[in-house]
């Protein structure tokens, strides 16, 4: 395996409209990333992932692009992005831009044209059928939409304001290929990849995710804009198995640095269901896909990312964790288990200073198309508003969009105005300003982790196996030739025991004080160390 920057770097995510606003208009924008990159350099990350900033109509946040070139005004300018890549680069914090192209808006000058004349060479670009077939949009409701002028369907996987692109179509491909080259000259460091596992999608038969032309365009577009320049890709692929990852990963292959695999992340719903029949979780089960991972794409045959929360999951403290009394203990037992794993950290904004999700009271607070196309669903179907609520409230994707809690004055410091989406009100209590002041805080976990991936070799190379204990305790072993790591985690609410035969050499990294002997541990709730051992 050829060594990369990306091993040892550990990756922030910026939500921008959540992040910072620095013109009182309620939206974050670019200047107030700008504001902040002293903030995260402290905290010591490497890139910062950007949500897209692009020009659009803003129906998915930013996810439905009308002009790939363009920045969203609400976020700023082309001059404001070539600002922050520069103070970014002065902080050496690389900027990796979010690539949608799975669709675009309707909004796009493509989809305008497409639908405004359908012999243009436009109308290629989008997959249109006379007869729509039985795909469904991951939103909810079919996936196809009528278009009156031409009397055809037009094919959105997501929202309706949302077209999926045909990847079919090399002239279309070629155009996103220089469109990619346009943000790799301006000196960005890689691209996050939506929902790239679709654009091989054969609708005639009902094929969405894994399409069988799909690496094939990965190799294409490899060869045609990443080749030979020292960027990170990260793929998100919900239908990837270990097997499947190996294949966007491995470095021979020349497709992706790295994919989002969401195994784990299926433990938030009942198996078979949608994200909407959340469930508690199963720790067991947590253990075996997190190890599988682990160890199944071998240490020179793929890549992994580790994460546990991003903009469309709920925050890990109030589904896996414990927003509680235990809150800063589990942000911190969490934070240990994942980041002194085998792969790439992704940290989302808010998450290291332990923020939670909100306690949504009605639907007029809820902004996501997600969420409120799934309480339309339920309604019809006669699901309560109260259960229809209950779900937004633990899984809905606002969770995690909510404003960036930076202290305890109006608005959390976030604006001046009134934001977009409500404040938590727990930002009193949970604010960035309050944490940089205790050394204890959740903040000093992640940049004491932040800082252990770019220094210690092993993280990045050294072997993995899971050791056998209570249910609750996740107890693993990172080893190389030299040395041994023991990583203990209790994933609880209750005290547990923990044995081993190990003997301690010396300290790594906790949230309590480090055991005295490793052959009886009494872990309290949320416990967690890393020692190395022999
Ligand atoms: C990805 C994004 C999500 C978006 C969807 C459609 O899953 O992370 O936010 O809604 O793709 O672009
Ligand atoms: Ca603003």
């Amino acid at each position: 395996m050829q060594k990369k920057w990306w091993h040892q770097a550990v990756i922030y995510q910026i939500y921008p409209k959540s992040f910072r606003d620095t013109n009182g208009d309620g939206i974050g924008d670019l200047q107030g990333i700008i504001s902040k990159l002293d903030y995260l350099d402290y905290l010591g990350i490497t890139a910062i992932w950007l949500s897209p900033v692009y020009q659009s109509p803003m129906d998915d946040n930013g996810y439905d692009i009308s002009d790939y070139e363009a920045i969203a005004h609400e976020f700023g300018s082309m001059a404001d992005m070539e600002m922050l890549l520069t103070e970014a680069r002065r902080r050496g914090i690389r900027i990796i831009m979010d690539l949608v192209v799975n669709h675009t808006s309707d909004e796009h000058a493509w989809f305008i044209e497409a639908k405004a004349n359908p012999s243009s060479p436009e109308r290629e670009y989008y997959i249109w059928r006379d007869e729509p077939n039985a795909l469904d949009s991951i939103f909810g409701g079919s996936a196809w939409e009528y278009d009156d002028a031409s009397g055809q369907y037009y094919l959105h996987f997501f929202g309706k304001k949302q077209p999926d692109l045909n990847w079919e179509n090399p002239v279309l491909r070629q155009k996103i290929y220089d469109m990619m080259n346009f943000w790799i000259d301006k000196g960005i460091a890689g691209f996050r990849m939506d929902v790239i596992d679709m654009i091989g999608k054969i609708p005639d038969r009902l094929i969405a995710n894994n399409g069988p032309k799909l690496h094939d365009y990965l190799k294409e577009m490899h060869s045609q804009t990443l080749c030979g320049k020292d960027l990170l890709t990260v793929g998100e692929t919900w239908g990837a198995t270990p097997d499947i990852a190996k294949q966007y990963s491995r470095q021979e292959n020349h497709e992706l640095s790295m994919v989002f695999q969401f195994e784990h992340i299926g433990l938030q719903h009942e198996e078979g269901k949608d994200k909407w029949s959340y469930t508690d979780l199963d720790v067991p089960r947590l253990k075996s896909i997190l190890s599988k991972w682990q160890t199944d794409l071998g240490v020179t045959e793929g890549w992994n990312s580790l994460f546990w929360n991003n903009h469309d999951l709920p925050r890990v403290l109030s589904i896996w964790g414990n927003s509680g009394v235990y809150r800063e203990k589990s942000a911190k037992a969490l934070a240990i288990l994942l980041h002194l794993m085998r792969g790439t950290p992704y940290i989302y904004q808010g998450e290291e200073i332990g923020m939670t999700n909100y306690p949504f009271e009605n639907l007029d607070q809820i902004n996501d198309l997600e969420s409120l196309h799934f309480a339309k669903e339920a309604s019809t179907k006669g699901v309560s508003q109260e259960a229809i609520l209950d779900a937004i409230r633990v899984v809905g994707r606002d969770n995690a969009r909510t404003p960036m809690q930076w202290d305890n004055t109006e608005n959390a410091g976030f604006s001046n105005g009134k934001p977009w989406l409500a404040v938590n009100p727990n930002y009193k209590t949970i604010n960035v300003a309050k944490a940089l002041a205790d050394k204890s805080s959740i903040f000093y976990t992640y940049k004491a982790l932040v800082n252990l991936r770019k220094t210690q070799d092993w993280l990045v190379e050294a072997d993995y196996e899971i050791l056998t204990t209570a249910d609750k305790v996740f107890a693993y072993l990172r080893k190389n030739e030299e040395k041994t790591y023991l990583v203990v985690v209790n994933l609880s609410d209750e005290s547990q025991s923990f044995s081993s035969r190990y003997d301690m050499v010396s300290e790594v990294i906790a949230n309590r004080p480090y055991p005295k002997t490793l052959k009886k541990v009494d872990l309290e709730p949320w416990g967690a160390f890393c020692v190395e051992v022999e």
